[in-house]
């Protein structure tokens, strides 16, 4: 078989790493990107991890067509009822139910013996059968499993009617060479093995992630476990983007395996996380980074003109990174607003359309050119992110500076329900509005990162701010978009704010789960 299947784990294992929880609906967003892009399976998330994970993977189960909608399930008849449950609704649906198989796991963590372990991973498997066609069991931690014990549990969860044998890498603790060897062990020990599409899950603790995932495929694995801009638990998971483009730029060494993904939507997909989960890749991220593609030194740029082969191994169009970026301006019509929308795989209702394009054109009236960047943003801050109920609001607020001047900020904000008032001066303005914002709150989070560029290159350009706090030790990032510098700011801090609060919860649901070791 030549086909990698892609299955897309950004919405479960990539939304538990610290900073990137999602809300139902902006799974949902990811959830359609997704799709468009062609990923196989979407692990939706783990459906008995809260009500929010529930409410998540069932909404995506309902609204979302082509891949498979996928729940993970711990090897509990509880868990994998729920799972059953949430992915009702899909077209096609697969449990993922896993139990751990290394030594270190069943005696610490799970404290049961390999013969109660295997004798679960059996009766999870048959169970999960009741309820979807397609079942996937992962051996937790199996890099570092007893190999023999491993293939046991293997075969015995293939009788039970397991379509999928997962193979975790779930402390990033495999080297390539060795990994592989263990996909030929699987293969060659495993007497039914030919009866599963055998999966890699691979964790980047040691940057080896894609490097093993792809040695795996080499040897045998058809189904590749990553996640967008490689976020996940810890130092995250193998980077879909980079696992795609692996597989069609070096074809060759690779037999001419496949995947089902449009590459021409990984840049899109890749910028959409960030702008949901208020995160963002370093400019030198392979594939999707804003260095990817960028030629600084003299004899790389003469190279390129005279011919991109001479240092660009994939084209920046393959993976759909904008070339020319100015789209609209201020005469721009609803019609040409629409086209474009539909060009960057946006549909909206009429309603929703006239709301859109007022704000389009207040934009442009404040700006020359209107970029790509600039609708996306009006989308996400407008649409997607107006639509959840935040506990912070800011009503307005005000800021004096000047070059004699002691910069003084007063805010007017919604806490909880609650309206508050507060003045403080600060180094600069940025300074004297942030620290408005913590006093009308009460709230003092540390601030880890703060950074503020502009989106496009002119002084009309709209201002982005990043944040990284952490609130009572949860870490939120947090993204602001403004003509305004300041304003730009205050969105990103109290964006920040806001997910750290919501996150609070979510935690505190997950809680439970965390003390029996086993999420
Ligand atoms: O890393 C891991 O082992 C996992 C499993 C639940 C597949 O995420
Ligand atoms: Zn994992």
């Amino acid at each position: 078989m030549d086909r990698v299947y892609i299955f897309d784990t950004t919405l479960r294992d990539g939304e538990q790493a610290p900073g990137f929880s999602m809300t139902a609906e902006e799974k949902l967003q990811m959830a359609l990107q997704l799709a468009k892009l062609g990923v196989d399976v979407i692990e939706a998330g783990f459906a008995a991890a809260s009500k929010g994970d529930f409410e998540a993977v069932s909404l995506i189960a309902s609204e979302v067509k082509g891949p498979v909608i996928c729940s993970l399930a711990r090897a509990l008849e509880k868990d994998i009822q729920m799972a059953g449950q949430a992915i009702a609704p899909a077209e096609r649906k697969r449990i993922h139910t896993f139990i751990a198989t290394s030594e270190i796991h069943m005696k610490y963590k799970l404290r049961m013996s390999p013969e109660e372990v295997l004798e679960r991973a059996k009766k999870a498997v048959e169970y999960a059968k009741r309820f979807a066609d397609e079942v996937e069991f992962s051996c937790e931690d199996a890099t570092r499993s007893q190999r023999d014990f491993l293939y046991k549990v293997i075969e015995e969860a293939i009788k039970a009617g397991a379509t999928v044998i997962n193979i975790p890498d779930t402390v990033g603790y495999a080297v390539p060479e060795e990994f592989a060897e263990l996909i030929e062990g699987i293969k060659n020990s495993v007497p039914n093995i030919d009866k599963a599409i055998i999966s890699v899950h691979c964790h980047d603790d040691m940057g080896m992630a894609v490097a093993n995932s792809l040695a795996a495929v080499k040897h045998g694995a058809r189904q590749v476990e990553c996640t967008i801009n490689g976020i996940g638990e810890r130092a995250g998971n193998a980077a879909l983007e980079e696992i795609v483009m692996a597989l069609k730029v070096r074809k060759d060494f690779f037999g001419g395996l496949h995947t089902g993904v449009n590459t021409r939507e990984l840049y899109r997909t890749s910028r959409l996380l960030c702008r949901i989960t208020g995160s963002f890749v370093q400019p030198n991220k392979a594939v999707v980074g804003d260095n990817a593609f960028a030629h600084e030194s003299g004899i790389h740029q003469h190279g390129v003109l005279a011919n991109p082969l001479t240092y660009e191994i994939m084209s920046p169009e393959d993976v759909g990174f904008p070339s020319t970026r100015i789209v609209l301006g201020k005469h721009s019509g609803r019609h040409a607003l629409k086209n474009k929308l539909k060009e960057m795989g946006f549909e909206f209702r009429e309603e929703d359309m006239d709301r859109l394009f007022e704000k389009f054109k207040a934009l442009a009236d404040k700006k020359k050119e209107v970029y790509e960047e600039d609708i996306e943003a009006l989308i996400y801050e407008d649409f997607i992110r107006q639509e959840q109920e935040e506990p912070i609001k800011v009503l307005h607020y005000q800021v004096q500076t000047g070059d004699k001047l002691l910069p003084t900020a007063t805010v007017v904000l919604n806490f909880r329900g609650q309206e508050r008032t507060a003045t403080a001066t600060g180094n600069g303005p940025v300074d004297a509005v942030i620290r408005a914002l913590q006093k009308a709150l009460g709230l003092e989070p540390k601030l880890l990162d703060f950074s503020i560029k502009a989106l496009t290159p002119n002084t009309d350009a709209q201002a982005e701010s990043r944040l990284v706090i952490e609130l009572e030790g949860v870490r939120a990032s947090g993204r602001g978009v403004d003509v305004d510098v300041i304003k730009a700011s205050v969105r990103g801090f109290v964006d920040a704010l806001n997910r750290a609060l919501l996150r609070k919860s979510y935690i505190l649901s997950r809680e439970s789960l965390r003390q029996e070791g086993t999420v």
